[in-house]
């Protein structure tokens, strides 16, 4: 495959990091990614208005205009053949004199191959585990995901597929994922500590009325529905939470009324 990084379309194996760049060394940098329907990219200008205020909010110079990221995105999609497919694009942290403050980035933006959870899946719905946790710079789409990573090896052994992060009571988000309840045919989800996630927008748009307020641990183990919304996973049911099913412990008609209305979109 091929990939852009130091100014040009370049065989991917052959793309480097220096190895002092603060994405190393302190896992400091931001990310975007999403998806390409039919040799499109989808959303496109919401993803790019997202990582440039990634940059900005992280103080790394990003010298690219939009016109010229949609030029390299179209062209990487081309020289790949990328009919349906992902895309990332990094800007790290660069290498900086003190080893610690913002310096100017290297860009890089690949295409990837997509695995979407299986089936099964959107058929059953999932276990989310929950713990007390708030991400940090929870609105900028950092690299940092040093915490899920290793959380991840105790989800796994609880039989869950993610995590539920909340914090005085409150729910947030799951790691790569935001998060909604249904409760009496009103949707909610949470307003704080949480990316801004395009799926989460679009979710919210399809649906016309969701209240984005603070959402309880409570109220979202008491909920008829509950699922989590991302570029990869797009709208996936939540059956359980810990121990306790959610709802009649199958997914919903709110929920898959929802994920039908998204796939319309992507056509
Ligand atoms: N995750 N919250 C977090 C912490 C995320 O990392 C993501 C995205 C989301 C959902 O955002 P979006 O709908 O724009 O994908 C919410 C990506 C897909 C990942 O790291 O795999």
């Amino acid at each position: 495959p091929f990939c852009f990084a130091d100014g040009q379309l370049i065989s991917t194996e052959k793309a480097s990091l220096h190895p002092m760049d603060l994405g190393l060394i302190r896992g400091y940098g931001i990310f975007d990614f999403f998806r390409t329907v039919n040799f499109k990219a989808l959303f496109l200008d919401s993803y790019l208005d997202r990582f440039f205020a990634s940059a900005e909010k992280t103080f790394l110079p990003l010298e690219y205009s939009r016109a010229e990221l949609k030029a390299v995105i179209q062209d990487l999609i081309e020289k790949n053949h990328l009919k349906e497919g992902g895309i990332r694009m990094i800007l790290s942290g660069g290498v900086s004199s003190n080893h610690f403050s913002p310096a100017k980035g290297k860009l890089f933006i690949f295409a990837e191959s997509l695995i979407f959870p299986a089936q099964e899946k959107y058929d059953k719905g999932i276990k989310l585990l929950s713990l007390e946790y708030v991400r940090p710079i929870a609105e900028i789409k950092t690299t940092n995901y040093a915490f899920p990573v290793w959380d991840s090896m105790r989800w796994k052994d609880a039989g869950a597929e993610d995590v539920l992060y909340h914090m005085n009571g409150n729910i947030s988000e799951s790691s790569r994922s935001n998060f909604f309840i249904v409760k009496d045919g009103v949707i909610s989800t949470p307003d704080a500590h949480v990316l801004m996630g395009i799926t989460r927008k679009h979710v919210i748009e399809l649906a016309g009325d969701v209240q984005i307020n603070p959402v309880g641990m409570q109220e979202a183990l008491n909920a008829d529905e509950a699922f989590i919304t991302s570029t990869t996973k797009v709208l996936l049911p939540v059956t359980q939470i810990d121990e306790r099913e959610i709802g009649t412990g199958k997914p919903g008609p709110v929920s898959l009324d929802l994920l039908a209305k998204f796939r319309e979109l992507e056509k």
